[in-house]
């Protein structure tokens, strides 16, 4: 069996959940590490037991990787990840794909001519939680008439380029990317959105959104997010209603579910496993390497990364111009 060469870039602290569950993996070498703080780098080869480091990008190219995580700061994935589709080689980012229309479009051309591989990291649809619903959902045991999301952060003060949409992207960019992904994987595409959001700390961007959803399934949705809740529980849940039944997660410990009157309540509780299980990151990348090795299409491909992007975008734009946007149509229009 050849192995995959990986090299990652930026070695902060989701590069080292990746690099403890990729130095599991019996299928990949980790090579190399590099960050622009050479310390960094350093650490984080040491805790991999050995990798050689360097600061950019192209002395991560130097040693013959053929794969390549990109886990630097939200704003800095786009040259980075074209650079290496350019390559060849295949590619691992770290949400948010873009956090603008232009990069994203770059992106996904970049991907579409290089033979390497694109997978956006969006771990939160893995979680046990989520895996429970979708496992509901797809055995036609819920049917999804209508559903309530939240994602919460207690505040954007520590560290301080959280409040720096110059850094973050904006907070959906940030946080909620997660729960605004979990829409289309579980209910399919979004048909229209409209979202009102406003500056209630931050001066510098809004901080707190709420937003409607309708989807061509008939579902219909609502995500509820603020960057300056407190850190008092809960922060995240997801409640989809069926008939006579439903289905709720609590954090991404729980999943309580009934799925008809008269009917046992059943808990799922997934305190004891570990967090990069239960907390997708480690399906995630046994998805992209199984595809590596298989040939075949990657957790969250560059149509699903772009269709992301685009919702991103289109709920920003809801929220500044006031209106409801028909996405379906923007999404037939940009990726066809
Ligand atoms: N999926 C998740 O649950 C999850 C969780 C945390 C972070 N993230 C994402 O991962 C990315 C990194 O976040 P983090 O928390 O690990 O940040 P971090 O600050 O801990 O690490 C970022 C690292 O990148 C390095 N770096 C910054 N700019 C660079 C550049 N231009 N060239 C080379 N190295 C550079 C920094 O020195 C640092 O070591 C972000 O995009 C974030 O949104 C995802």
């Amino acid at each position: 069996m050849t192995t995959t060469r990986v090299g990652i870039f930026g070695a902060g602290y989701i590069a080292s959940v990746h690099a403890d569950i990729l130095s599991r993996d019996d299928r990949v070498e980790l090579v190399g590490v590099a960050d622009m703080l050479e310390a960094n780098a350093a650490r984080l080869a040491d805790q991999i037991g050995g990798a050689q480091t360097g600061a950019t990008l192209e002395d991560l190219f130097r040693m013959d990787v053929d794969t390549i995580y990109v886990t630097t700061p939200n704003t800095t994935h786009v040259a980075p990840v074209v650079a290496c589709l350019n390559e060849g080689l295949n590619v691992f980012c770290e949400k948010p794909m873009a956090t603008d229309l232009a990069g994203g479009e770059r992106i996904r051309k970049a991907a579409l001519a290089s033979r390497g591989v694109y997978n956006l990291g969006m771990n939160r649809r893995y979680a046990y939680t989520h895996d429970k619903l979708k496992a509901l959902i797809d055995a036609g045991d819920l049917e999804p008439y209508n559903a309530q999301f939240k994602l919460n952060r207690g505040e954007l003060l520590q560290p301080a380029w959280t409040a720096d949409p110059s850094k973050t992207g904006g907070f959906l960019y940030e946080t909620t990317i997660h729960q605004i992904d979990l829409l289309q994987y579980l209910f399919g595409p979004i048909a229209t959105l409209r979202c009102a959001a406003r500056r209630a700390i931050s001066s510098a961007e809004f901080d707190d959104f709420s937003m409607l959803f309708t989807f061509e399934s008939g579902t219909i949705a609502t995500l509820s997010s603020s960057a300056h809740s407190g850190w008092s529980f809960p922060f995240e849940r997801v409640e989809i209603y069926g008939r006579y039944a439903t289905a709720a997660t609590e954090e991404l410990e729980r999943v309580r579910y009934a799925l008809d009157l008269e009917q046992v309540v059943r808990t799922e509780d997934y305190t004891h496993i570990p967090f990069a299980e239960k907390g997708g990151y480690a399906k995630e990348d046994r998805l992209f390497i199984d595809a590596l090795h298989n040939g075949g299409r990657p957790p969250v491909d560059v149509d699903e990364a772009s269709a992301l992007n685009l919702l991103l975008a289109a709920i920003y734009e809801s929220a500044r111009e006031h209106r409801e946007i028909d996405f379906a149509a923007r999404v037939r229009e940009a990726i066809g």
